[in-house]
This record gives C-alpha cells, structure tokens and sequence, in this order.
C-alpha cells in the first residue's frame, strides 16, 4: 500500500473532542476539515477551537503566529460528500451506535482514497459494529483521544479482526510522529484500556454520593489527596459528561452484562434533569462560567 503523508484531516463533530482533535491536528500543521450539522453548531465549534488556541497564546504553549496559522488550517461544512479528499478521518460525535453507524456508512460511499483510514473515537462501542457498516471494514479502526485533547498525551489505537495491518500503521504513525501521541493498542472490547478500568471507578463514585456515604467534595477530596490523581471521581465525571459516562456504561454493560458496569440511578435522573456536568454548567459541582 502506497503510503502517502496525511496532510489532509476530517473530524467529524466539534464538541468537546472533536474540538480537541481538529485542534492538534491544526496546531500540527495538516489541513482539517470539520463536519457539524448545522451553520450553529459549527459556529459554536469554531469558538471552542478558538478560545483553546487562545489559552494556548496566554499559558505560552503557542504563539500569535501558531495561533494564526492553525485557525487558518480549520475549515467547518454540514456537507458530508465535502469529505471526499481526506486521507484520515477522525468522527468524534455522540456516543451513540445508530448515529455513528450512519456516519460511517455515508463516509464509506464518500471517501475516494483508497489508502484513507477512518476512525472513530468511540469509548465503548465496538469498532466491528462501525467498520461493519462499511464496505471497507480493513480500513475502519478506534483512535481513541483523551480529554482535554490538547493536553494529555495518549491516543488507544483499537483494531479489529478486520482492520489490515497497513491502515493500522498508518494511523498510529499519525497519531505519534505528526500529532506526538503516545500509541497504546487495544483489542476491539467495549471500554478498551482505559475506560475498562476508568469507568467502574467514577460508576463507584456516583454509587458512593447515591447511598449517603460521603459528600461530593469529600469522597474528590479523597482520591485528590490520598491517591494524588489530579482531580476527583464525580469532578472527573463533570469533565467527560454525564450524558457520555452513560451512555458508555450503557455499552460496557451490554457487551460484558457486568454489574459493576450499569448506570447507577442517580446518574440516570442527572442526565434526565440535563445536569451533563461542565459542558452544561452544572453536574455535581456548578459552572458559571460554562459557555456552552
Ligand atoms: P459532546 O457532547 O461534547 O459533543 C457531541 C458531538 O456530537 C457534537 O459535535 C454534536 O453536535 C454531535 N451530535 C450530537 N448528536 C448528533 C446527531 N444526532 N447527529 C450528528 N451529530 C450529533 O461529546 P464529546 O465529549 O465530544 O464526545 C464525543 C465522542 O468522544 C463520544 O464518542 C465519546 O464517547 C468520545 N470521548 C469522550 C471523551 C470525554 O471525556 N468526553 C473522552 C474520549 C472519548
């Protein structure tokens, strides 16, 4: 397989990571394309991505040129078919299986290179389910981000017994040598490493708020302190989304039928109240600084 440079990116969704990911893919140099599904949406994307390069210029992680130069990189379109001449595309958009697999689906029948690699940054949905939706499951794999992408360094490279070797490597070579991730590979199991071990965890947390055990601040305050982790359980949930703890609990529950994988009732009635946590202004703790 011919193995041309990835100079040319689409993320698809600009929430949370979608912003994330377009914004290191700008901020190393290759063009992006971002996909939102309407002009609103896509606008509020771009602002995300702007106000992040922004604390990038104030914390001195970038300069006034870099913030310039990647803003020019980033280009938003609700147009799909707009995604024909990308060599890597990266979909960031709900946690939700039928929506995802909608979107690989019209990717598939869009994309032209026949090198291009499509990912999903799925947290818990296997990434058969989506390369199955394709007529080209040995180029569909899982590249993981972390949040806030910008800042932590790792990217969970899932494969299938699909995925061709070729379109792994070239995906890992991105996420290291163009976007400086370190690589870690993962076998297609819903949660992969991370939230396998990650998501119990904040589960436990909430279980622990739900019985009366501990306070919120106290029971963060613990694993703050007592464990050095740099924030908390149900601060850590605020972060990722109540909506997106859900619903990847939701599928670690429906591939491992787990227990200790099921959401705890106090986080259903949060997520029907829309308490989503920081993206929403209020979860466990409050945000009045949230811009949503
Ligand atoms: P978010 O709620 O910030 O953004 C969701 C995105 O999906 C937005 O771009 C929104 O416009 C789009 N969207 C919502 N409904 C849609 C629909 N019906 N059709 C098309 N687009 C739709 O969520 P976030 O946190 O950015 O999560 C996105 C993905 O990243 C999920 O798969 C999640 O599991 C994964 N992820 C999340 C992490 C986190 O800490 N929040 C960490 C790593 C992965």
């Amino acid at each position: 397989m011919a193995s041309e440079k990835i100079t040319r990116v689409g993320v698809i969704g600009a929430g949370q990571m979608g912003a994330g990911i377009a914004e290191v893919c700008a901020r190393a140099h290759t063009d992006v394309l971002v996909y939102e599904a309407t002009r609103e949406l896509a606008a509020a994307g771009r602002a995300r991505i702007l106000r992040s390069l922004d604390r990038g210029v104030s914390s001195g992680k970038l300069t006034e040129r870099e913030r310039e130069q990647a803003s020019w990189r980033l280009r938003f379109t609700s147009d799909l078919g707009d995604f024909a001449d990308r060599q890597l595309v990266c979909e960031a958009i709900v946690e939700d299986e039928e929506v995802k697999t909608e979107i690989f689906r019209a990717l598939d029948k869009v994309i032209t290179d026949p090198n291009a690699v499509l990912s999903s940054n799925t947290s818990s949905i296997p990434i058969m389910k989506l390369g199955m939706a394709t007529e080209h499951a040995e180029r569909v794999v899982g590249m993981h981000f972390f949040n806030p992408v910008p800042v932590l360094p790792l990217v969970e490279l899932v494969t299938t017994l699909m995925t061709s070797p070729e379109v792994a490597e070239r995906a890992e070579n991105f996420a290291h040598d163009v976007l400086g991730k370190q690589v870690i590979r993962s076998a297609d199991r819903s949660g992969f490493i991370v939230n396998a071990l990650l998501v119990p965890y904040l589960l436990s947390g909430i279980r622990m708020v739900e019985s009366g055990f501990a306070t919120v601040e106290d029971i963060d305050k613990g694993m703050v302190l007592g464990c050095a982790h740099p924030m908390g359980p149900l601060k850590l949930t605020d972060l990722v989304g109540l909506d997106t703890v859900k619903a990847i609990a939701d599928k670690m529950y429906e591939e491992f039928k787990e227990p200790l994988y099921s959401p705890p009732p106090l986080l259903l009635r949060m997520v029907e109240a829309g308490r989503l946590g920081k993206k929403s202004g209020h979860g466990f703790y409050q945000y009045p600084e949230t811009t949503k």
